[in-house]
This record gives C-alpha cells, structure tokens and sequence, in this order.
C-alpha cells in the first residue's frame, strides 16, 4: 500500500532493538547477575567497568554514575563552574545538555550546528564566546564523535 498522508510514511531513524539483540546474551547476563547480588549501589560490578572503562578511554580515572544527566552535572562542578557562568551547548541536543548546566547555577549558551554532521560549529562557538565562557560541551550525537579540530 502507498502511504497517501505524511503521518503514515515512517523514517527509520534508530534501530535500538537490533542493537539489543546484537549483544542480548551478554546484557541478560549482566543484568541477572546484579539481581542476583543485590548489589544495586557502586560495588565490584561498577567498580570493573571503571577500571575497563579507564583503559578502553586512556584515562587514570573513572567515576561510574547513574545517569548521563548526572555525570554532565558533576563535570560542570568539578570545574568549578556556577552562578554567572556561561556554558556553550549545541542548539539541537538532548535537553540534559542545558539543564545540567543550569542545575549548577550557569546559563546554558546555546551554538548552531553543522547541518552534516549535527556536532556543535566551531565558527557559531566563536560567535557565542563572552569574558563570562568558562566551558564548552560539545556532544557527540548518533554514535559519532564531535570533531571539534575539523568542523
Ligand atoms: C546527548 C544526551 N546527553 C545527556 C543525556 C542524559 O542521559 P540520562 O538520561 O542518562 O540522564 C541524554 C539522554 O538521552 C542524551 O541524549
């Protein structure tokens, strides 16, 4: 049948359920075993991933948390970064871009894209920097990641 209205017509956009199934085993695995512990909190299964985490990124230090709202919040505190800060943010992210930002107090700033590769554009940065820029938050969208050297 060909779709006649635009609210029949579907773009593919994120096939989240063929990446599930790509690594299924291992994710049932994991998690069953975590209920098995009742170990919800920290522990030795979070405890391994920040070792392999550090590793697989180059880093000397991981911090697992609970959430990517969380862990954009403590990065922002961990610079020092508050009240009469401004931080970039691209236009087109998820809202916990910004309002990680303004849960520590700073105002969210936010840059245009580049429309090819939707990652923040380093002339609309340019644009956006004031004496009050303490940080920039590029994110890296769809599975790739923002080249800031090259955009
Ligand atoms: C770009 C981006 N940043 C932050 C988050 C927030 O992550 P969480 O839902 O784990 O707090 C999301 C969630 O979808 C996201 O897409």
């Amino acid at each position: 049948m060909i779709p006649t209205k635009s609210s029949e017509i579907q773009v593919p956009f994120l096939d989240l359920k063929s990446q599930y199934a790509s690594i299924k085993e291992e994710i049932l695995e994991a998690v069953y075993a975590v209920l098995e512990s009742a170990h919800y909190v920290s522990g030795e299964r979070v405890e391994g991933f920040e070792d392999e985490f550090a590793r697989y990124i180059g880093a000397r230090y991981v911090v697992g948390v609970s959430s990517g709202t969380s862990a954009l919040e403590l990065a922002l505190q961990a610079a020092n970064i508050g009240l009469g800060d401004e931080v970039i943010v691209p236009a087109n992210s998820f809202f916990a871009s910004a309002e990680a930002v303004s849960r520590v107090g700073a105002r969210p700033v936010f840059a245009d894209v580049n429309p090819a590769t939707f990652h923040l554009d380093a002339s609309s940065v340019q644009n956006h920097l004031t004496p009050r820029t303490r940080a920039i938050l590029p994110v890296h969208l769809y599975g790739r990641a923002a080249d800031f050297k090259g955009d």
